[in-house]
């Protein structure tokens, strides 16, 4: 590794001068894309399907994707980093994937019956996570939002504790604090519960408290606070929605210690995490099991499937019927034909030593270019997920993230996307690598990064 120099700040000028040539060249190779945007926009707000998809300077329109890579509509190619916000570890068109889910169509593609392979699913997840019991979801969202309402049904409590800046979907109950305003954000002890949008109602943002990640004295206040009203702790156990924040060494388990103290329950939001940082996600890497896991993203293959996770005796609640879950798609056939295969055939120990190989390239490659070059940013890498955070020293909050460069990270997104690499936008995203992608895949982006460190210090 290159010797690691004092980072040295960049050039906020220097950056806003490169992003202006950036994104005049990401305008002139994606003309097609404006147009289906302009076009999109006289029937649907933002002109988009989902707010998140309109990202600056314009979205792009993608036309196919095949293996690691996706073409636009004006025909750039790239190598997927986005792989649709990490849900693709199985890479595009998988042919085990396409194989399973024609065979499964042609055979029909909705019944709103069980079909045989949703308890093949079920007792796969039961193994790589250690939760006996477990239902079906279409998101992330349906998946946190069940979690919830189970761990409300089995406490007959209804206050929730939640991390600052944790996503974890879109229903009322926890779109509270996810990226509050520095002037709405109160202070870094005791956060606000801020709404994240109109339209959530006052009453079900005053039932959560929110608290910083890594911060247990925080917690045990938030707990001693609101002496048996606590019904879970729900977290992201390695936030990803701020690039990436590690636990500190021993926090998952004393959140657990803690919630057990008070009657209350764990629930690990692993719609991130699950199937892509191990087999058995943050719970097998971190090595706490939470009372109940949220899943959703990579496990479908592609296809809409979440699901929820727990212990015997709190999915009780569903099973004694105390608690509603349900869903006209739940369980669909094509979801679970491909999460079969995804989970089965795809992801299998092969799969994750690969991850592994591909992510050491890019943390190896990175590093060198960020020591060379004393940028102040690091990497991190977790199997398939990983992220180049645009800040010199690590990031354990909201608040330390408030501290990143998005300036730099936004460049960043250009340099790649104008070079063939596609990245979720955000300085909070990271990247997805998936089973397609090879050695040379992985390069092109440590190439790119390359080129840009060259050009800010130019
Ligand atoms: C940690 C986490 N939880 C929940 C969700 C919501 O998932 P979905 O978009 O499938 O509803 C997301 C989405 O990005 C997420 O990152």
């Amino acid at each position: 590794m290159a010797q690691r120099k004092v980072p040295v700040a960049i050039d906020a000028a220097r950056v806003k001068s490169l992003i202006a040539r950036e994104e005049e060249r990401f305008r002139v190779a994606r003309q097609r894309s404006d147009k289906l945007w302009r076009q999109a926009q006289k029937f649907s707000p933002r002109g988009v399907p989902s707010s998140f998809q309109d990202a600056a300077p314009q979205p792009i329109f993608v036309d196919h994707g095949l293996g690691s890579r996706v073409w636009d509509v004006d025909g750039n190619e790239y190598v997927d980093f986005h792989n649709g916000f990490g849900v693709m570890v199985v890479g595009h068109a998988h042919p085990l994937i396409v194989d399973a889910v024609s065979k499964r169509i042609a055979r029909g593609s909705h019944f709103a019956q069980p079909v045989a392979e949703v308890a093949i699913v079920a007792e796969e997840l039961a193994r790589r996570f250690g939760l006996p019991q477990w239902r079906f979801t279409n998101s992330g969202t349906e998946s946190t939002l069940d979690a919830v309402r189970v761990a409300r049904g089995f406490t007959g409590r209804e206050r929730l504790i939640k991390i600052e800046a944790s996503y974890h979907g879109h229903h009322d109950s926890l779109m509270v604090s996810v990226e509050p305003p520095p002037s709405e954000m109160g202070p870094a002890d005791a956060p606000a519960s801020v709404p994240q949008s109109q339209g959530i109602p006052r009453a079900v943002v005053e039932l959560v408290t929110v608290v910083p990640f890594n911060d247990i004295p925080a917690m045990e206040r938030a707990f001693k606070n609101h002496p048996d009203e606590i019904a879970a702790v729900i977290v992201e156990p390695a936030m990803m929605n701020l690039g990436i924040v590690l636990p500190d060494s021993g926090y998952l388990g004393e959140i657990k210690e803690l919630a057990h103290r008070h009657g209350a329950l764990m629930i690990f939001d692993e719609v991130k995490t699950g199937v892509t940082i191990a087999a058995g996600g943050a719970t097998e890497r971190f090595g706490v099991r939470p009372d109940l896991i949220a899943l959703a993203k990579a496990i479908g293959g592609g296809l809409p499937c979440g699901a929820i996770g727990g212990r015997e005796d709190v999915m009780a609640v569903i099973e004694d019927k105390r608690v509603a879950q349900m869903g006209t798609f739940n369980g669909n056939p094509l979801t679970m034909a491909a999460s079969n295969v995804t989970l089965h055939d795809v992801l299998t120990p092969k799969a994750y030593a690969h991850f592994d190989a591909l992510a050491e390239v890019l943390q190896g490659g990175l590093d060198n270019l960020i020591a060379e070059h004393a940028l102040p940013f690091h990497v991190i890498t977790l199997a398939a997920r990983g992220g180049v955070t645009y800040r010199a020293d690590r990031v354990r909050n909201y608040r330390d993230y408030l501290q990143t460069d998005k300036p730099a990270a936004y460049l960043s997104w250009l340099y790649q996307c104008n070079r063939g690499v596609l990245m979720a936008p955000g300085a909070e995203e990271n990247w997805t690598i998936s089973v397609q992608h090879t050695q040379e895949d992985v390069q092109r982006y440590v190439d790119n990064f390359a080129e840009m460190a060259r050009d800010l210090r130019a």
